[in-house]
């Protein structure tokens, strides 16, 4: 609890760029909870490092999410938006957690052994104890809820089980968080195969609408989409393609399937296929100009990210101060 408020934790890494599937499944939603939670959203730039990067590129792309955070709507002010690498307890408490984190849960982990696969040729220690950095990151800041998509959700229980086993031993230290699952973020499919996540990391470009499209490239993106053969809108299991579409349109004008079949009765896949690219334009729109403005002010960016790493290394520093107290570290002579 922090002035009454519970607590919640989430980020996301800076790499690749974010797509429509980021916004309407994830940073919308952040925006709704400002009110009710002390936020903590952080640009996890430890995790990026998991498999290489090029620096200037990473630098660039830490910045340019700090940034769109704030231009989806994020107050800076009211929600703590910072890089993971500005506040050092994030490694510390990591270091600590690693020694209360068993190889046998750690071999588990189905994103590393997908990542292990996808990155052969460099299975770093880092990329097997990444579960560990992100428990680290929740637990840090006594988080009660984090907004996680569902392929989190392993990284969530074993962030839960490792809080666990070390208050079992000293005590009630840790706050134990619960994956939020409020009013969902849609999750957002390929525009070429409705069977896959929309993701940053898709090859095809077509597949993917990124936050920064414009408006021509994403209503072509559209009108290629892969959609089904009964040429009619409908929301159903036998048409994945046409109900993504659904999705996204209901996501960006709030409104529900039933409302869309209705108003797309009797009209084909084309005209709606536009409707949904404008709609997706109309709400790309005012991000993508806050977007600029933003990135245009230095001096504001610098000076949230100053102020919230400060603020981010305070709360941290509290539960730092107390597990290495717990564990038996020499106090610290001030
Ligand atoms: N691993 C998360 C992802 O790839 C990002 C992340 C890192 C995170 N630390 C976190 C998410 C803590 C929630 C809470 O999506």
């Amino acid at each position: 609890m922090i002035d009454d408020k519970k607590v919640l934790f989430s980020g996301m890494q800076s790499t690749g760029n974010l797509t429509l599937g980021n916004y309407l499944g994830a940073l919308k939603n952040w925006v709704s909870l400002s009110d009710e939670y002390e936020c903590f959203y952080s640009v996890v730039d430890m995790h990026s490092i998991t498999v290489r990067q090029d620096p200037a590129e990473l630098r660039k792309r830490a910045r340019s999410l700090l940034t769109l955070y704030i231009a989806a709507g994020l107050d800076p002010k009211k929600n703590c938006i910072y890089y993971q690498s500005h506040v050092s307890g994030h490694a510390e408490l990591a270091w600590i957690l690693n020694c209360f984190t068993y190889m046998g849960e750690l071999n588990r982990m189905t994103q590393f052994k997908d990542k292990a696969a996808k990155h052969a040729d460099n299975i770093n220690a880092g990329l097997f104890t990444y579960p560990v950095l992100m428990a680290a990151d929740i637990l840090l800041y006594q988080a009660d809820v984090v907004p996680v998509g569902k392929d989190q959700l392993q990284h969530l229980e074993i962030t839960r089980d490792i809080a666990q086993r070390f208050n079992g031993i000293y005590g009630d230290v840790f706050t134990i968080p619960e994956p939020y699952v409020g009013k969902s973020g849609a999750r957002i499919m390929s525009l070429q195969d409705p069977s896959k996540k929309m993701s940053k990391s898709d090859e095809n470009q077509n597949a993917s609408i990124y936050l920064m499209d414009d408006p021509d490239t994403i209503i072509r993106k559209f009108k290629r989409a892969v959609t089904d053969s009964e040429a009619c809108v409908r929301y159903c299991e036998e048409q994945p393609g046409i109900r993504n579409l659904i999705d996204i349109y209901c996501a960006c004008n709030d409104v529900k399937p039933e409302d869309v079949e209705k108003e797309f009765d009797g009209k084909g896949y084309g005209d709606f296929k536009m409707a949904v690219g404008e709609s997706v334009v109309s709400v790309l729109k005012p991000l993508q100009e806050r977007y600029e403005q933003l990135s245009k002010d230095k001096a504001y960016l610098d000076s949230i990210i100053k102020e919230n790493a400060e603020k981010a290394q305070y709360y941290s520093n509290k539960t730092l101060r107390k597990v290495q107290k717990k564990i038996g570290f020499p106090e610290r002579i001030r």
